[in-house]
């Protein structure tokens, strides 16, 4: 144990290396040089494991160790390694560190598995580049099409092709894989709320995912001189957006049950300090455990930035993401819940508020996702921290389930 917690306490050092904001979190957009780096990092890891590394026409990395039925479907084991800006350490790559100790415990112990075993780290799941988010997943999964992914571009007009061509990748290489060849996806990731740690367990076995969507609202209006243009001759595209923003929390309080809405991104333009913004564009992030309280919010939010649509505004509403909240694998929670009382390990049953690959894998394959607690409840921020202790804990529960999946057997 006292080995395990070193080495991923090791690999989540050297991850969080590779930054754009050191001092100031990790900052990991996806194809930039940051993401070059770590993806190096991984694949060498990968290699030391013995896995067969490979890499698709998005950019996820693939370690596989090949099981002795032939073109038998993976046990997949792995997390996204991309991140908010100026976010934590832990946020994906703690997921991705676990699927490479897992490999690296099935070579220690020389097993040979009947099913593959693959060690996964996905791109974009947090969409901070490219919006929308679940990239790599999405991709994957063909939810999100060849031709979406072609018009993807980035805040500067970088295309998602350019971008991955710059860092080596291939875009013409094939990103949907055939749900036939996976057997299971198993995920680890820290809880990034108080539960796990109020309640002093290191474990959470995850039973569904919320439903969330994004929406992208562009408020157009009418640039102006700051000192000449009268209050009443006004078409300002901030006070609007401001104006919309402030009421989208009463939205969400009034729908209840655990509902949430955010904006998180807000982009003012031309952003000039005596110039009337001509334009405005903010994200709305929507959550809940009940898909109806979803569909409610959306109703409610596209009514009231309707009744913003005159007097010179006009405002455009996109919506790169949509996904029901998803019920995660009976058997798969069966099975890490005995596992981890095989192990003597305390855990718990809990629900998740952020999303994850998991959520768009679930409607393709076994999945099951593990949670360990999060210090404080904190995440997508610099102070994000989880204990290396909880965490070897949770690679030994994976460990076991791959084991078991995989019907892997001493050599
Ligand atoms: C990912 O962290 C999300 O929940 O948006
Ligand atoms: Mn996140
Ligand atoms: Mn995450």
């Amino acid at each position: 144990m006292e080995e395990l917690k070193k080495r991923i306490e090791s690999h989540i050092s050297a991850l969080s290396q590779f930054t754009a904001t050191p001092q100031k979190g990790t900052t990991r957009l996806t194809y930039s040089q940051e993401d070059l780096q770590a993806r190096n990092y991984i694949k060498e890891k990968m290699k030391e494991c013995g896995l067969a590394v490979r890499e698709d026409g998005l950019g996820n990395i693939f370690g596989k160790l090949e099981g002795t039925i032939k073109d038998a479907p993976s046990v997949l084991v792995g997390s996204h390694f991309d991140s908010v800006p100026n976010g934590g350490s832990y946020d994906g790559p703690a997921g991705v560190v676990a699927g490479l100790e897992v490999a690296a415990l099935f070579a220690q112990r020389k097993l040979k598995p009947k099913y593959p075993l693959e060690v996964i780290a996905l791109i974009e799941e947090e969409g901070a580049r490219f919006g929308g988010g679940l990239m790599g997943s999405r991709g994957m999964t063909g939810l999100l099409s060849e031709e979406d992914f072609k018009n993807l571009k980035d805040q500067d007009g970088i295309s998602a092709e350019e971008a991955m061509v710059k860092i080596g990748l291939d875009p013409a290489l094939p990103k949907i894989r055939d749900p036939k060849t996976m057997k299971a996806f198993l995920e680890l990731h820290i809880e990034q709320g108080p539960i796990l740690e109020e309640k002093n367990i290191p474990i959470g076995v995850v039973e569904a995912i919320v439903g969330l969507t994004q929406l992208d609202v562009t408020v157009a209006g009418l640039a102006g001189h700051a000192g000449t243009t009268p209050m009443d001759r006004r078409s300002d595209a901030l006070v609007t957006a401001a104006t919309i923003i402030s009421q989208l929390p009463g939205l969400a309080a009034e729908e209840g049950e655990g509902t949430v809405i955010t904006t998180g991104r807000l982009n003012v333009f031309p952003n000039g300090a005596n110039v009337i913004p001509d334009k405005t564009v903010f994200t709305i992030d929507i959550r809940s455990g009940k898909e109806e309280n979803v569909l409610n919010v959306i109703q409610k939010t596209k009514e009231l930035i309707q009744s913003y649509n005159k007097d010179g505004i006009e405002i455009t509403i996109d919506q790169p993401l949509y996904i029901q909240p998803k019920e995660l694998s009976k058997d798969v929670r069966s099975l890490l819940k005995k596992k981890s009382g095989e192990l003597g390990i305390p855990y718990c049953s809990i629900n998740s508020g952020a999303g994850h690959d998991a959520m768009v894998f679930s409607d393709f394959t076994d999945v099951g996702l593990i949670f360990v607690p999060s210090k404080d409840g904190l995440s997508h921020c610099p102070e994000e921290w989880s204990d290396s202790h909880h965490l070897a804990q949770a690679v030994e529960i994976l460990f076991e389930t791959a084991k078991s999946l995989t019907e892997a057997e001493e050599d």
